[in-house]
């Protein structure tokens, strides 16, 4: 008999570290993780934990002997900034990755006769606008709207959506007899800010980088101009998105890719947060012209509505909320001297 679990990938990540925890305390299933690396010290425990390749065919095999998944979280991925440097390597494991887990949860679903629930980080980063206007004129994109991507990351993401909505749809659509089918369900974030970890390699981060330096009492400067601007949220609501649509009845559901978002800010605005909190913070802005325009491409806004409509979505924090009760006090804690 295989073991009902709950599969998380890339959980060593930020939003795999956030995740974990929150699943431990209420996963009705015991929790398998897979990353390259270790899990950090304070959620390593909370899993059974495999260290090892997803693009590694003995090691899904192994995952397919021994476990029936009734979810899978799929966060492993290269970011928009490494994306950049390795662009095939980053579609390897972006797409095929994506690709590989896509096939074993359609197998899985055909052999158990139920779904297995296919939960999928998307990115503000499908969205290319081409220009400034066109950001100003389309503030707030909706989900169909600019997806146009300009980097590898953000196109992988597109087409992973795109997979997902197959595998959940269209799989196998010509067969004498349909078979049950994935049950892929994806949130495009914003920026995401945690109090805990710094992102590496993307290119939203110059607000958590902000805000970390800060702490730290080390000067910074901020890689796009002080007027660009994107939208943020806090990794307690990325978490509560995540769990929040795998909880929604299907019914509910009229699509399968929802955008979600929080509060809007200018990188000049975020310091200005940062300031308020940490007066004395060297805070200069140095643009890094190749990535600022990757910053430039992506919209202003996102139009969460459909997300609030159809699965109640509504962030708990606020960006007053965010720096008073989640980011401050933790990260004032995290970089305490011992
Ligand atoms: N934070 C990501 C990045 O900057 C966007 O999803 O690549």
């Amino acid at each position: 008999m295989r073991k009902k679990v709950v599969l998380i990938t890339g959980a060593a990540g930020e939003i795999g570290h956030a995740l974990v925890k929150a699943l431990a305390r209420q996963s009705e299933y015991p929790l398998v993780t897979l990353d390259l690396q270790p899990l950090p010290e304070d959620i390593d425990g909370l899993s059974t934990h495999i260290e090892a390749d997803l693009l590694d065919a003995n090691v899904l095999d192994r995952l397919v002997s021994e476990y029936e998944f009734e979810r899978i979280f799929h966060l492993a991925a290269l970011l928009s900034t490494r994306g950049e440097f390795s662009p095939v390597m980053t579609h390897e494991v972006n797409v095929n990755g994506t690709m590989r887990l896509l096939r074993l949860a359609a197998e899985q679903s055909e052999w158990r006769r139920r779904p297995v629930q296919f939960i999928f980080p998307s990115s503000i980063a499908v969205y290319g606008l081409p220009d400034l206007e066109t950001k100003r004129q389309y503030a707030r994109v909706r989900e169909w709207e600019w997806n146009y991507p300009r980097t590898m990351y953000g196109a992988n993401k597109l087409y992973c959506e795109l997979l997902g909505v197959y595998f959940s749809q269209y799989y196998r659509q010509l067969a004498a007899e349909q078979p049950v089918m994935v049950d892929f369900r994806s949130v495009r974030f914003p920026g995401l800010i945690s109090a805990f970890t710094i992102p590496s390699g993307g290119t939203s981060d110059y607000g958590p980088e902000m805000l970390h330096a800060a702490a730290k009492g080390e000067p910074y400067a901020c890689f796009v101009r002080p007027d660009v601007r994107i939208p943020f949220m806090a990794m307690p609501d990325a978490v509560k998105a995540l769990l929040d649509l795998a909880a929604a009845p299907a019914e509910n559901l009229s699509q399968r890719v929802y955008n979600v978002t929080s509060f809007s800010l200018s990188a000049e605005e975020f310091r200005a947060w940062v300031l308020k909190f940490f007066p004395q913070a060297e805070i200069t802005f140095e643009p890094d012209l190749k990535r600022q325009a990757i910053v430039d491409s992506w919209a202003a806004d996102m139009d969460d509505s459909a997300a609030r409509r159809d699965w109640g979505w509504q962030p708990d924090y606020d960006v007053q909320r965010a720096f008073e009760e989640y980011l401050v006090p933790n990260i004032l804690q995290l970089y305490q001297p011992a």
